[in-house]
This record gives structure tokens, C-alpha cells and sequence, in this order.
């Protein structure tokens, strides 16, 4: 809890806020914050730290503040991981897919605007559209957490949004996002009206891909679409499956038009030299990065099996369908804290997120999905029995 001074003038709309994010413990096994638990290899630490030593010497100057670089190196990326070649122009860097986030918020959003996203989804959307003072609106999802177009596009029409946001695979349910449902969205958008914008003016369709590379092989990313949609703007990063959370890595892929609309809002020098540095040497090693990729597929869907085959009150448990690292699991859990609770005390961090009655779990290594299983095991017993 913060205890901030009464007499400091902060914001009327933020009195009483606190700071965003999961619990950062100490425990023996963390499955709360969707990272990829395989550390890099000792060949990718000793690149970054020799690309960091080699621009060392440059500190004094500020990076190069279009990072034209590291955006090549982004593009490079995406043609190998989507087969998409998406020109310098088209690409664009930021610390972690958050600073993305709120760039398009900053840029497209504002007083008088509003964003409309599909609940339940990533809670921090509401937080970029509050420090910007932009609306924030909801189209509910289908029972299965499946998008539920209709219903959107009539949201779409009756809210006149600046921003409409999307999450595929979605944060925290995993649900995939079928392309067919991006373009019927693309499509409406292409023209339809803008509250607090001139007439003429169409909403921005923003696709959240942050955890893109676990999906399904052989499924396109929205990034395919973009050359055929100017209105689109696809957010990736190396947080997730590119297991490099710790150097806040975001990118966004959109027309340059969108590029530029952001480039208006961004700080001077916003992505630091050794930022820059790290990124590039992790991308030269990109197969070792994504080498785990495949396994954490393999363990989600046997963590899926294994969780349908417990009940909890008699019930077999219930897993929402997930094309990404974590899985949300439950659906009938009445004291979701006290299951969480029982397995932070054995060393096992979760989350409880999503919507009453779900939990959220990331899959960690082999072994932390071992005492993930027995730790469950023993707490539902425990759980239910109280
Ligand atoms: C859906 C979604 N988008 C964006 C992010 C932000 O990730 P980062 O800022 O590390 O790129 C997260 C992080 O959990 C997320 O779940």
C-alpha cells in the first residue's frame, strides 16, 4: 500500500490508485507473469555483454534515437517468424510492448476519445487509457472467451472509438483470435466514425500479440494483414516467448503513417544505447532464444490435460482453451484466493486474475510444473474441505 501525502497535489482521478502489478516474490517457483522460464544461454549472455561493452565507450552521447538498427533487426524477425517483410519505416521500438501500448494511447487517444476493448482482457489497458484520459469501453466476450464480433461491431458503431484494442492470443483467457474476425473488425473500422474526430476520420484496430509465438504452427499473425490495412497496428515483444523480459523490448508493426502518429509522442532517446545493444545480440542468437518455444507448447497442452482430468467439488476442472504460455483453469472455484493462497505457501506463485471463479498459471520449466501438480493436488484436497 502506498501512503501518499494528502497535501501533494496528484491528480484528482488518481487518488486512491495504486501502482499496477503482480506480487514480485521470492518464491521457488514463479508462474504469475507469463515470462518464459528458460534462462538464455551462456553464448547469448556473453553477445549482449560484448555488444554492450563495444558501444560502452559511446555513453556520452545520446542513442540513436530512431533506432533504425534494432528496427531492421525487428523486421528481419517478423519475415523469419511470419514470413511478413515489413520495410525500417513500418517498424518501431519501445521499452516493452507497455511504452507501445501507451504511445498509442497517447498518440490516438486523449479527451474526448475513446478505446474499446473485449472483456475480460489484459488489465493494464485501463490503466493506459486512465493516464491518458481517454474513455475506456467494453464489449463482453462469448461464455468461452471467443470474440464475439457481432456484438463488437455493434459496440464499434454506438461508441465511435479512436482505438479499437484486441488481444490475440488474449491476456488472461489464451484464447486465440481467428484472422477472419481481425478482418471483419479491419473492415468496419475502415469506415467508421470517430467521436472527437474530424469527419473523414477512422478508428486504429490495435492487435496485442504479445504472445504470439505460442500459437498454433502454421496460424498467421496479424502482421501479415498490415500492408493491405493502413488502420491496423500490431504490438509484439521479447518479453514472452523471446525470453528477454528483463531488457524491455517492445515493437510495433503498422503502416508508416501509424509509425509516424507515434513518433509525434515518443521521448527524445526513449530506447537507451544499451538497450539497443542487448536487443540486437539476442536477435543474432534468435534460435537459441526461441528454442524453448516448442517445449512450453508441448507443456501447456499437457498441463491442460492433466488439470481436466482434477475436480474440484466433484466437478472436473474447467480450462479455457489457450494458444499461449499460461492457462486459465477452474471456472468454479468459490475461494480462489484460499487455493491461491495454499499454494504460495508451498512455494508456488500464481495469479488470480480473470474472472471470478479462474486462476491463471504459467508454464514454468519441467520441474516447476512437477511441483506445480502436487502442490495443486494437496490444496484442492485442502481447500474444498474447508
Ligand atoms: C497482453 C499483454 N500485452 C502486453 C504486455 C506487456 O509486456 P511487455 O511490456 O513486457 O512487452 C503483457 C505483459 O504481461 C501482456 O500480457
Amino acid at each position: 500500500m502506498s501512503s501518499i501525502p494528502s497535501n501533494l497535489p496528484l491528480r484528482n482521478d488518481l487518488i486512491g490508485e495504486e501502482p499496477y502489478g503482480a506480487p514480485q516474490l521470492d518464491v521457488p517457483v514463479c508462474l504469475n507473469v507469463n515470462e518464459n522460464p528458460y534462462a538464455p544461454d551462456q553464448a547469448v549472455c556473453e553477445a549482449i555483454a560484448k555488444r554492450v561493452l563495444d558501444i560502452a565507450p559511446t555513453l556520452n552521447r545520446y542513442p540513436d534515437r530512431e533506432h533504425i538498427e534494432l528496427r531492421q533487426a525487428f523486421s528481419d524477425y517478423l519475415e523469419r517468424e511470419s514470413g511478413v517483410r515489413l520495410d525500417v519505416d513500418e517498424l518501431w521500438g519501445a521499452n516493452g510492448s507497455n511504452e507501445i501500448m501507451l504511445q498509442l494511447f497517447q498518440a490516438f487517444g486523449g479527451p474526448g476519445r475513446v478505446a474499446l476493448g473485449a472483456d475480460p482482457t489484459y488489465s493494464m489497458y485501463p490503466e493506459y487509457a486512465r493516464d491518458t484520459f481517454t474513455g475506456w469501453q467494453l464489449a463482453h466476450r462469448n461464455a468461452d472467451f471467443t470474440l464475439n464480433v457481432d456484438a463488437l461491431i455493434e459496440q464499434i458503431k454506438a461508441v465511435k472509438p479512436s482505438m479499437v484494442l484486441l488481444t490475440s492470443p488474449n491476456n488472461p483467457t489464451g484464447t486465440p483470435l481467428p484472422m477472419a474476425d481481425i478482418e471483419r473488425v479491419l473492415a468496419v473500422c475502415e469506415s467508421a466514425e470517430v467521436t472527437g474526430a474530424a469527419e473523414g476520420v477512422h478508428p486504429v484496430v490495435v492487435i496485442d500479440e504479445a504472445y504470439v509465438e505460442f500459437r498454433n504452427p502454421g496460424t498467421p499473425s496479424a502482421v501479415t494483414l498490415i500492408k493491405d490495412h493502413p488502420n491496423l497496428a500490431v504490438s509484439r515483444t521479447m518479453s514472452k516467448a523471446f525470453a528477454f523480459a528483463g531488457a524491455r523490448v517492445g515493437y510495433l508493426a503498422a503502416s508508416k503513417g501509424i509509425i509516424d502518429c507515434v513518433r509525434i509522442v515518443r521521448m527524445p532517446y526513449h530506447l537507451s544505447a544499451v538497450t539497443q545493444a542487448a536487443a540486437l545480440a539476442a536477435f543474432e542468437h534468435t534460435d537459441e532464444q526461441l528454442s524453448r518455444v516448442e517445449h512450453l507448447r508441448q507443456t501447456r497442452e499437457a498441463t491442460a490435460a492433466w488439470l481436466k482430468t482434477q475436480t474440484y467439488q466433484g466437478k472436473p476442472l474447467a480450462v479455457a482453451q489457450s494458444e499461449s504460455n499460461f492457462l486459465l483453469f477452474g471456472g468454479s472455484f468459490d475461494k480462489r484466493e484460499a487455493i491461491f493462497d495454499e499454494l504460495l505457501k508451498r512455494g508456488v506463485l500464481i495469479r488470480v486474475v480473470g474472472p471470478d471463479g479462474w486462476l491463471r498459471v504459467c508454464m514454468g520449466t519441467d520441474e516447476e510444473m512437477e511441483r506445480f501438480r502436487t502442490a495443486l493436488t494437496e490444496v484442492l484436497r485442502i481447500v474444498e474441505a474447508e
